[in-house]
């Protein structure tokens, strides 16, 4: 392998040099190559191998089920032609339970899935984790809000810190990731003022789904954007492939509206 491939376009200080000069950060989700050389040819700025292929590609109705085997599988797909855009891999349910799985976990998915950062669902009570991942060099991205991995315990996917208690905790779980080596935060289903309130006090990226139009950047499940959804679509999916004529110009749109802060609405 040529070193010249292991150059990319979008790298984590290019994405901290976007928050910081307030450009729009375009993400999605995929987990193969044909769709992944698609958005990276559409410009995307960061591409997540997400956990979400438990319910779009496997067909379960969680993402409970997905393994490390399936994410490294995945992951392959996708890293071996994203030229261009920032790769990030989901860490899949009970596979960071404590530092030292965390650890095996994490670097089998930079090491063999090809990902440049890990995902992980997390709450104050990852901090640790998050820390010495971060200081062994491991890049991460910490998911908060509505974490899909705890739909048993949650019962249902609802919008997270409606309340004045719990927005604090989020808050602070925010902050708190965040001092801990977290490099990029991920909101889902958070209020709008909330995910505000998060972005305007981070100096690290962040992206929103379901979050309002103030994070840093949006993602967005790659099925949600060209209309193959079964079942139901998230209220805050948009079907980018209505009005256009093919996949890849469906993709450029959804990159240019999130740039041009045309979605979401
Ligand atoms: O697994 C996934 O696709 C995700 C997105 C919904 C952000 O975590």
């Amino acid at each position: 392998m040529s070193i010249h491939k292991l150059h990319k376009n979008i790298t984590l200080n290019r994405l901290h040099a976007m928050k910081a000069n307030n450009e729009k950060i375009a993400c999605l989700t995929a987990y193969d190559a044909s769709f992944a050389a698609i958005l990276d040819q559409a410009g995307m700025d960061i591409i997540l191998v997400g956990d979400s292929l438990g319910m779009v590609v496997q067909g379960h109705d969680s993402t409970v089920s997905v393994t490390m085997e399936d994410m490294i599988y995945h992951s392959q797909c996708v890293s071996s032609v994203a030229k261009n855009a920032f790769l990030i891999s989901d860490m899949p349910f009970m596979s960071y339970t404590n530092v030292e799985q965390a650890l095996a976990n994490a670097t089998d998915l930079i090491q063999l899935g090809g990902a440049q950062m890990v995902k992980l669902e997390a709450s104050s009570r990852q901090v640790s984790i998050v820390q010495e991942l971060s200081e062994c060099g491991i890049p991460i991205c910490a998911h908060l809000g509505l974490r899909p991995q705890y739909i048993h315990k949650l019962g249902g996917y609802a919008m997270q810190g409606n309340d004045e208690a719990s927005a604090k905790e989020l808050f602070e779980s925010a902050q708190s990731l965040q001092a801990a080596g977290a490099d990029i935060l991920l909101l889902e289903c958070v209020p709008d003022a909330l995910a505000q309130k998060i972005t305007q006090n981070s100096s690290i990226p962040v992206i929103g789904i379901g979050a309002g139009a103030n994070c840093d950047g949006q993602i967005l499940v790659l099925h949600d954007v060209i209309g193959i959804t079964h079942g139901v679509t998230p209220k805050f999916a948009k079907n980018f492939l209505a009005g256009a004529i093919d996949i890849q110009s469906a993709i450029e749109n959804y990159v240019q509206d999130v740039k041009s802060s045309k979605f979401p609405t």
